[in-house]
């Protein structure tokens, strides 16, 4: 399975969101973060805008919930058309029912763990998920330093993920870089989102070759 390379929206310019989708056409997939000020100190976006980046791009987007009620809002954007919808452990009441409701909609279903939440408790119910993501900086901003010290947890899930012969991908978000990628994709993970790497680049389409390549050398 080849890596992929999934540019987080985050730090794109919010008022030329169209030209700033169409500067990651080399990747696998457009990560949206959005974020409710409760769940994460911050705010971003909701239907209205990933209605209109579905329509946008070509890419498959993938949608990065970061809000409280997961199991009342995540359905929505799967109507609208997103790829894969990612919640997480921390906000959300019955993770299993809702990635079987997202399944049915086409919708590929993630469950995502923050930096102090353990990865175990989700291997019971790993094949109800199509990815895992492991979150390397605490969720909420960009350009936040990347924790390696959840490296463990990484090649925990994909020893387990391997042992059972499932094919659930592994998704790392947080500080992925040129100079983090090998690391992350070293421990096993599949998708590697990058936000500040590759949109504080001058060439977008360069930064994402370079993730990549540093991930596959
Ligand atoms: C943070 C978001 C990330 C963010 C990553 O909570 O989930 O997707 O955009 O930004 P960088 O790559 O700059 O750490
Ligand atoms: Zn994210």
């Amino acid at each position: 399975m080849s890596i992929q390379i999934a540019p987080s929206i985050l730090s794109a310019d919010f008022c030329n969101l169209e030209r700033d989708l169409h500067a990651i056409e080399a990747a696998d997939m457009v990560h949206v973060d959005v974020m409710d000020h409760h769940f994460v100190p911050n705010l971003t976006l909701g239907e209205p805008i990933v209605k209109r980046i579905c329509e946008v791009t070509d890419l498959p987007v993938d949608v990065h919930l970061m809000i409280e009620d997961p199991d009342r809002w995540a359905p929505e954007y799967a109507r609208l058309g997103a790829a894969s919808v990612t919640f997480h452990m921390g906000a959300t009441h019955a993770p299993v029912r809702l990635a079987r409701q997202l399944r049915e909609m086409g919708c590929k279903a993630s469950f995502a763990v923050r930096p102090a939440e353990p990865v175990e408790p989700i291997f019971d119910i790993l094949e109800e998920f199509d990815m895992v993501l492991v979150m390397t900086v605490e969720p909420g901003f960009g350009g936040q330093k990347f924790l390696d010290n959840q490296m463990n947890k990484v090649r925990r899930l994909r020893d387990e993920i391997t042992r059972r012969g499932l094919y659930t991908l592994i998704q790392v978000d947080g500080g992925v870089s040129p100079s983090t990628a090998h690391i992350v994709a070293e421990a096993g993970a599949d998708v590697l989102v990058a936000g500040s790497a590759v949109y504080g680049a001058e060439d977008r389409t360069k930064a994402i070759n370079d993730i990549r390549d540093q991930a596959t050398a």
